[in-house]
């Protein structure tokens, strides 16, 4: 089965052409992992540049979401066949759930046992969960049993560094992937990882991204601009020192963005 690059290419806020534009640069780039939602409405973009790049579908690691009014057993799997369609792809790579219930008007028995059965069908390789707190994952695990969660997609750079989420993740085999690497542009600014750059004659972006790397993180920065797209491919060459590591490491101050009043009650 195919591993999920440790860089992939994010469509939030992308919508109609600047999700199509945006994926069609990143697939002739040289991404081969492209995260979408449903919720982010531009699945159909997204299928269609992948279908217009020619490159082949098996060489793209693709993600989606399922939405939190789909979670029912009446509206799970017909939601991930609509995805499809929109995809234009006959499986995803990974299907997550993009956030956990804070009250279970659904219970998560019933949603993941869509989740596993969406993958049984063979229309997803790999299942996993976003914005789970230790306590949804634990109890994730618990239903799925080990082994069965293949990551938690949750917030991640160096203004949040979520230790204990990435702590249990990791003794549980489970990749952590980061969302919003950049925290939306906040720590590009960041005096700290500028100096660093400098010192490597990198980007502040190609920084944090060698620091996910460095960290065992999957990552999947967003960009509208070809220039950004391949220099942040780039940060593959870039190698942070022991005390860059250290350093950026001092840089966490649970500095959240994606927190909607939906969400669980954070570690
Ligand atoms: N699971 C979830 O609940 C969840 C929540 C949020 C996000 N996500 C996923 O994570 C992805 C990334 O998050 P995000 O898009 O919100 O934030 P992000 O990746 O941290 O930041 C995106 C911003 O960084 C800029 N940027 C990218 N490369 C740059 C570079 N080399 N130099 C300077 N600026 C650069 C982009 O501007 P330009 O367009 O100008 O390059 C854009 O404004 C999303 O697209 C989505 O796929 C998941």
């Amino acid at each position: 089965m195919k591993t999920m690059p440790y860089l992939g290419a994010g469509t939030f806020r992308l919508k109609e052409q600047a999700a199509y534009d945006s994926v069609m640069m990143a697939l002739k780039a040289g991404y081969r992992h492209i995260d979408t939602a449903q919720i982010y409405g531009n699945e159909a973009e997204v299928g269609n540049a992948m279908v217009d790049s020619n490159v082949p579908r098996k060489e793209i690691f693709l993600t989606t979401k399922v939405w939190m009014d789909k979670f029912s057993k009446e509206t799970f799997l017909p939601s991930v066949h609509e995805s499809l369609e929109k995809l234009k792809t006959d499986y995803v790579d990974l299907l997550l759930i993009h956030w956990p219930l804070k009250n279970e008007e659904v219970s998560m028995q019933e949603y993941l046992t869509e989740l596993k059965a969406a993958k049984d069908q063979g229309l997803v390789k790999q299942i996993g969960v976003s914005n789970f707190t230790n306590a949804q994952l634990k109890q994730a695990i618990e239903i799925l049993g080990e082994g069965v969660i293949y990551t938690n997609q949750v917030e991640v750079h160096p203004y949040l560094q979520n230790r204990k989420v990435v702590e249990l993740c990791k003794a549980n085999d489970v990749i952590v992937t980061g969302y919003m690497p950049f925290a939306y542009g906040d720590v590009l600014k960041d005096e700290t990882i500028i100096r660093i750059a400098d010192s490597h004659k990198a980007t502040p972006a190609q920084i944090v991204l060698a620091w996910m790397r460095q960290n065992d993180f999957v990552t999947i920065p967003s960009s509208t601009k070809q220039k950004n797209i391949e220099s942040n491919l780039k940060a593959d060459s870039v190698t942070l020192s022991q005390s860059d590591l250290e350093e950026i490491a001092t840089l966490d101050r649970n500095h959240r963005l994606a927190n909607p009043d939906f969400a669980p009650e954070w570690d």
